[in-house]
């Protein structure tokens, strides 16, 4: 059976990763969580006090950086390694959420992580979730998926999710942090946040986990 290349993209917590995972798990693919690779950036950058309008700086801190997903069978899960160390749970929390959109922003930063995710899906089979998969690293995908939802539901399923992280954070920073990431990530220059014109567009909004993960499946079979 032919092996495709899934986009999902969209507007941040609108349950991209979840469903990316899910439909990874389902179809026998490799799941990319791209926006975990720009996290881990924004980490390594903040912990070094890279100063971002450096590009030598920066430069030079990229080619320090090596990022890798590490299949863990104690939790069954996939984490993001910086550098060999394990920093799953690091770069989810909020001070990273309010650097990372600046971060992204940097075109070089931008060619380098692209080029590692075109690298890591050549060979197909893989489900990648972001903001520019369709538009900017595989605009070849068969399959491009654009998630969208209500900015305040958008704001209650993060705190939730930071929540079971054991991090209390109020509902309008988190508002304000989706906001701000959106209209940073929408409007760069290199890569911004856009849907493909071929892109199918889904509104998360009132639906659930389960199916969004079924509608994307039932999609990719008809690709197949
Ligand atoms: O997907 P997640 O919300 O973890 O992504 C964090 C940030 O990483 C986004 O707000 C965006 O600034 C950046 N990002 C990006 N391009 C991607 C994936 C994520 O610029 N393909």
């Amino acid at each position: 059976m032919p092996k495709i290349v899934i986009a999902i993209d969209g507007y941040s917590s609108c349950g991209k990763s979840t469903t990316a995972k899910q439909v990874a798990a389902r179809m026998g693919y490799a799941y990319i969580d791209t926006g975990a690779m720009y996290r881990s950036v924004s980490l390594y950058f903040s912990q070094h006090h890279v100063a971002l309008t450096n590009p030598k700086a920066v430069e030079d801190a990229l080619h320090d950086i090596h990022i890798t997903f590490n299949f863990n069978p104690k939790t069954g899960r996939n984490e993001t390694c910086l550098n060999g160390l394990n920093v799953e749970e690091e770069i989810r929390k909020m001070y990273i959420s309010n650097i990372v959109s600046e971060v992204s922003a940097i075109p070089q930063v931008r060619y380098a992580l692209v080029a590692q995710q075109q690298r890591m899906g050549r060979k197909r089979g893989v489900v990648m979730d972001g903001r520019d998969i369709g538009t900017k690293v595989f605009p070849d995908a068969e399959l491009k998926i654009f998630m969208t939802a209500d900015p305040v539901i958008r704001a209650q399923r993060r705190q939730i999710e930071l929540l079971q992280r054991g991090e209390m954070v109020g509902l309008d920073s988190i508002l304000e942090n989706l906001k701000k990431r959106d209209f940073i990530d929408s409007n760069r220059t290199e890569g911004p946040l856009r849907k493909a014109e071929d892109a199918i567009e889904l509104d998360t909004s009132y639906i659930t986990l389960d199916e969004q993960t079924e509608w994307v499946i039932q999609l990719a079979d008809e690709k197949i």
